[in-house]
């Protein structure tokens, strides 16, 4: 079985082909990626020199790339994490997000369609169905809940779901596509909060929440959404939609308090500060219809996760060095510039 994994450089791709290549020792997997600041080829050095991995780097976006990848390569499964993933920066500047997540997703299509494939796999979030009342834990989202994106990352990324649905129907392309809520583990990139809250809490800096704190996120950690691909890839029905997440509901500011207690940090280095525009409230998954219908259930629990992962970063401090560059500082500076200190 031959398996393309684009974004396999980033943080839930990489975890995935280390995954494959543990549980299948003879599946070859290639890993196309345009290493964008996102990816990581220290993310896939542990199985660089493994004899069924390699490493083509393009765009999913650029036709002839992709075309020419398939030609070589004869893909049985092509499985999608390739996007330009974080909320924050789809709102400084949403235009390579529909390039990517969009186009990129139909590029990719295009080249099943005419090269043929077993299965496109579109690694999708909750973030496509909006979000939900905090005052209402009763409510959760399921696989017909409507889609109604909030930014433009879940815009795009729903407008590529509804690609991916149209060629299923039109073209009978053998699709399937999984719906996650918010993944946590190790080569989490540190622009999103997690591995930046344990970043700066190491380093005694101040931790920038949005807002009030309340804001809710369901939190898997990244192996159990791995485990889950592979179900729905060797068990999952063809045009089907499958959400995953573990009841794992925490507001912001009690994953931060809990960070902070794991190193021993004072909580005075929270600094409240002006919230994200358009900050969905709450994501909450129902994960029905893949616990019953493919056997799926998380193995992870938030309190061992976390533990686990501020370990991870506490023990491999230089892959996080490498990536805090000067890029990665004046993406911070801009992100960060206009949000004053608010106190509470
Ligand atoms: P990430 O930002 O860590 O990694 C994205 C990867 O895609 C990087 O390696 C980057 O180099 C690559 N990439 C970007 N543009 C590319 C292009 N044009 N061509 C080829 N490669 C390109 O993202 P992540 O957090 O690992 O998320 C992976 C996927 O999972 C995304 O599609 C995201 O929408 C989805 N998802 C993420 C989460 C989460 O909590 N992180 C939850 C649910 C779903
Ligand atoms: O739900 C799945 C989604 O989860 C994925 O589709 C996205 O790719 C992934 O980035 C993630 O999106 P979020 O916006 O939920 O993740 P992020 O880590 O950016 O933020 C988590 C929460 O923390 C959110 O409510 C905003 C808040 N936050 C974030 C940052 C970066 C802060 O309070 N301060 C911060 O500095």
């Amino acid at each position: 079985m031959k398996v393309i994994v684009t974004g396999g450089a980033g943080f839930i791709g990489g975890n995935f082909i280390h995954y494959m290549l543990e549980n299948y020792k003879d599946y070859e997997i290639c890993c196309f990626d345009f290493l964008t600041y996102a990816g990581n080829v220290e993310t896939l050095a542990p199985i660089k020199d493994n004899k069924n991995f390699s490493l083509v780097v393009g765009d999913i976006a650029d036709r002839d790339a992709v075309y020419s990848l398939f030609e070589e390569q004869k893909p049985d499964v092509v499985v999608n994490f390739a996007a330009e993933s974080h909320v924050d920066r789809s709102i400084l500047d949403p235009g390579i997000f529909l390039r990517t997540n969009v186009i990129g997703t139909g590029v990719l299509l295009d080249a099943c369609r005419k090269y043929g494939i077993d299965r496109f796999h579109q690694v999708s979030t909750d973030e496509v169905y909006g979000d939900l009342p905090i005052d209402r834990p009763d409510l959760f989202f399921t696989e017909t809940t409507p889609l109604h994106a909030s930014s433009p990352y879940s815009a795009s990324k729903a407008s590529a779901d509804l690609l991916v649905q149209a060629y299923y129907r039109t073209y009978n392309l053998p699709v399937t596509l999984s719906r996650c809520s918010n993944n946590y583990g190790p080569y989490h990139f540190p622009e999103k909060m997690i591995p930046l809250m344990i970043q700066r809490a190491k380093n005694n800096q101040s931790l920038p929440v949005y807002g009030d704190g309340s804001n809710v996120r369901d939190w898997l950690y990244v192996k159990d959404h791995c485990e889950a691909i592979d179900l729905i890839l060797h068990k999952g029905k063809v045009g089907e939609v499958y959400n995953v997440g573990g009841h794992n509901e925490r507001s912001n500011i009690e994953v931060v308090k809990q960070i902070l207690r794991h190193l021993g940090k004072d909580e005075s280095l929270i600094e409240y500060v002006a919230d994200r525009p358009g900050h969905d409230r709450r994501y909450a998954i129902d994960p029905t219809k893949i616990t019953t219908e493919l056997g799926w259930t998380p193995k992870t629990g938030f309190d061992e996760g976390i533990a686990q992962t501020i370990n991870w970063y506490l023990d491999n401090e230089d892959w996080t060095d490498h990536i805090l560059s000067g890029d990665y500082q004046r993406y911070y500076e801009e992100n960060y510039k206009n949000r004053a200190q608010i106190n509470k």
